[in-house]
């Protein structure tokens, strides 16, 4: 017997233990050992056999790191079937995830009782794959074809009380799961409980399921796995038998495990893990985070109270006047209604965060003792460095005074204090109670514990928190002024920005590069382009299309124009007529004659930049590894999760192709052109951004 199962022998019953912490994946030792265990109780004359994981949950899946390689026998599948046709009783108790090929082998037991927490699912999809080990085959014909359809294409775990009623589990009982799962053992033997195959039962009804299929691939934005699982639930309704169904599954399984979006979504599984993993930060214990104080009630600095707030933190929240303290409280409010509305907290605790947790102040001397200050207030140097003159002065020794700039120098920031070392960058993204990503902007200076502060209070708030070098926008910000030049450079050439927002749509993105812009606020980028002006290289081409709407009043979404035009009370916009017309001028300006392009050149161009100045970015270290800039365009920037990231992107694409390109077009304008070092070498020694990635990690 392998060492990840435990065997033995109770009575009539064969108890088979997992123990393979962390989560009892289901790796090659685990299956082998359940595989032996079901034949060792088969030989021992045993009349029952309970499953269930030792540790913090049952199976929580198939062991992710094994995709790829060879397939060890037994396979899931297999085993799942070897299971299912045992003459003994077969019953799995379930705890903890019950994810996967974990529920996949839960489905293949002939009886199935849980705690009252347990969670479980068919997560594939989310990881590129669909359920291969009969998940598709058994579910619906224990959940029906509805419920099956809405678990396997979304990927959601369930909870206990929730698969009880749907049929997927017999029972929920509290204790141990090792208890529980022997008593109903028992129960089932004194009761002479016949075996109970799933696959015995009756396939499950069918459903319009070509209609469903383009929604999901539309709903999807191209990701393949929801829809593919889609077919191979059909194959459940409409396979002539239960094993024609199996082999249906598998076809499709195996499709999907060959694919890149495979690559893609098990590449963002590991890396949003990796990230806030810096080995740096190893054994270093962040400051203690109990109270906190933000300034400025804007949108920014109303969400970063939020997000605080929700995790148990207590919120000072700093503003100039009892008029915009008053507004902030109100936007805090809202926020946090909307949370009560979508059942993330109860009433009572409304009250607590609004009445207890949260204070507005309009004077300073109330952030004398918080352990961190987190200012969010208007972009411009000399109004961020008179907030940190007065932080150094109010706020006790130790106190962390944390910048939430997307652009500018926290070096300048840190260097009018006298405590550079507790200084830092805190880039939250709009709305911060929303968004997942938290740029952490380490300063010369910081301190080691400081950087561990900042990880600490994203692990709280529930961010993907990654670190960032100080440079002009940081990681992401930065990757995203040069696809956004570029961008611009294709419309000087001939391209449309509803063109270059519909081909990167098509490319996963949930919104072009203009739509975002509008949403943003198209005077965030014209503040920056005219603080840039006097300091730019007078090689670089830069358009005044952009400077023109703003010069016309038009702003984006908040003025009801931008490169759309928005009607009150409808969702997204149209394109804006006037464009085009300042477009044009802009050529004739320049002396251009525009010519076409495919969408297929706006989609290489437009990703060559983003490649590029990514590895610019991980070759001067601002990035400490390419997972970083990839998880940073994920969670930030709205890039497709089944790409994996621009760098995972890269690397799928082939580094020298895409060196090549960049080379190609700097035939056309060397200066924005200029091939990254980094990616450079990494061609001429035949790497990939992933052998960085395991270098680093
Ligand atoms: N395989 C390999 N490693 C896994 C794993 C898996 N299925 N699930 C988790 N891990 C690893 C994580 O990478 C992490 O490793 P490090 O500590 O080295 O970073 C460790 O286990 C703990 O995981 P988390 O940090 O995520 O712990 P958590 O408590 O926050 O979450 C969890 C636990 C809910 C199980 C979460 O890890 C998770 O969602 N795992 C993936 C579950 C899943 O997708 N299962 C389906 C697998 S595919 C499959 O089963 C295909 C099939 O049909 C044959």
């Amino acid at each position: 017997m392998s060492d990840a199962i435990r065997y033995e022998i109770l009575g009539d019953i064969a108890v088979l233990t997992a123990q393979n912490p962390p989560v009892n994946a289901l790796g090659i030792d685990m299956r082998k050992g359940l595989l032996a265990g079901i034949e060792r109780a088969e030989a021992d004359g045993a009349k029952a056999v309970l499953i269930y994981g030792e540790g913090r949950t049952y199976f929580a899946g198939a062991d992710i790191r094994e995709f790829g390689k060879p397939m060890v026998d037994p396979g899931l599948p297999d085993l799942c079937g070897r299971i299912e046709a045992s003459k003994l009783i077969v019953v799995s108790a379930m705890h903890g995830t019950a994810l996967g090929g974990g529920l996949e082998v839960a489905l293949s037991s002939h009886y199935r009782i849980a705690v009252p927490s347990a969670k479980m699912g068919l997560p594939e999809v989310n990881l590129g794959i669909l359920p291969g080990a009969g998940g598709t085959q058994r579910l619906p014909r224990v959940a029906g074809t509805e419920a099956a359809l809405e678990m396997i294409t979304t990927g959601r775990p369930i909870g206990a009380a929730e698969a009880l009623d749907k049929g997927i589990i017999d029972r929920v009982t509290e204790g141990e799961p090792r208890a529980i799962g022997l008593a109903y053992a028992q129960e089932l033997l004194d009761a002479a409980a016949p075996r109970r195959p799933v696959c015995d039962m009756p396939a499950p009804k069918a459903v319009d399921f070509d209609a469903r299929h383009d929604a999901l691939l539309k709903k999807g934005r191209g990701q393949l796995s929801p829809a593919t699982a889609l077919r191979a639930v059909q194959a459940a309704c409409e396979a002539v038998s239960f094993d024609a169904g199996i082999l249906r599954e598998r076809e499709l399984f195996m499709e999907l495990m060959g694919s890149d979006q495979r690559l893609g979504m098990i590449h963002a599984f590991f890396s949003e893990r990796a990230v806030s993993k810096l080995p740096e930060l190893k054994g270093v214990s962040p400051r203690l985070l109990a109270e906190i104080a933000v300034i400025g009630g804007g949108t920014m600095g109303a969400g970063i109270a939020t997000a605080a707030l929700l995790s148990g933190l207590k919120v000072t929240l700093l503003e100039m006047t009892e008029e915009a303290a008053a507004a902030a409280r109100g936007r805090i409010e809202g926020n946090l209604q909307g949370a009560v509305k979508r059942g993330k907290i109860s009433a009572d605790r409304y009250e607590t965060l609004t009445t207890q947790a949260l204070v507005l102040a309009t004077d300073y001397n109330a952030l004398a003792q918080v352990d961190l200050v987190i200012e969010a207030v208007f972009e411009d140097m000399a109004v961020k460095k008179t907030v940190f003159t007065q932080l150094d002065a109010v706020c006790k020794p130790g106190g962390i005074l944390a910048s939430n700039t997307s652009y500018l120098d926290i070096n300048e920031i840190a260097a009018c204090t006298k405590r550079p070392e507790d200084v830092i960058g805190l880039h939250f993204f709009s709305p911060a109670h929303v968004m997942k990503l938290l740029e952490v902007v380490v300063a010369d200076k910081t301190a080691i514990d400081v950087v561990a502060t900042g990880f600490a209070l994203g692990k709280m708030l529930g961010k993907i928190t990654v670190r960032a070098g100080v440079c002009d926008g940081f990681i992401g910000n930065r990757i995203l002024s040069t696809y956004r030049t570029c961008a611009d450079h294709m419309i000087l050439d001939g391209a449309s920005p509803y063109q270059i927002d519909a081909a990167m749509t098509a490319f996963g993105f949930a919104m072009g590069p203009f739509e975002v812009a509008d949403l943003a606020g198209l005077d965030i980028g014209w503040a920056v382009r005219k603080r840039l002006a006097p300091t730019r290289d007078p090689r670089e081409r830069v358009p005044s299309f952009p400077d023109k709407l703003c010069e016309e009043g038009h702003f984006g979404q908040k003025t009801g124009k931008g490169y759309y035009v928005y009607e009150a009370g409808k969702r997204g916009g149209t394109p804006n007529p006037e464009v085009q017309g300042l477009i044009d001028a802009n050529r004739t300006e320049l002396g251009i004659t525009p010519r076409d392009f495919s969408d297929e050149e706006i989609t290489r161009r437009y990703m060559c930049a983003m490649v590029n100045e990514a590895a610019l970015v991980v070759g001067e270290g601002i990035a400490r590894r390419p997972l970083d800039v990839d998880m940073t365009l994920l969670f930030g920037y709205g890039f497709p999760r089944y790409r994996g990231g621009p760098l995972k992107w890269a690397d799928i694409q082939g580094l020298d192709g895409i060196l090549s390109d960049i080379q190609a077009y700097a035939k056309e304008d060397d200066f924005f052109w200029q091939p990254a070092p980094l990616l450079q070498q990494l061609v001429a020694e035949g790497r990939t951004f992933e052998d960085l990635n395991r270098e680093n990690s």
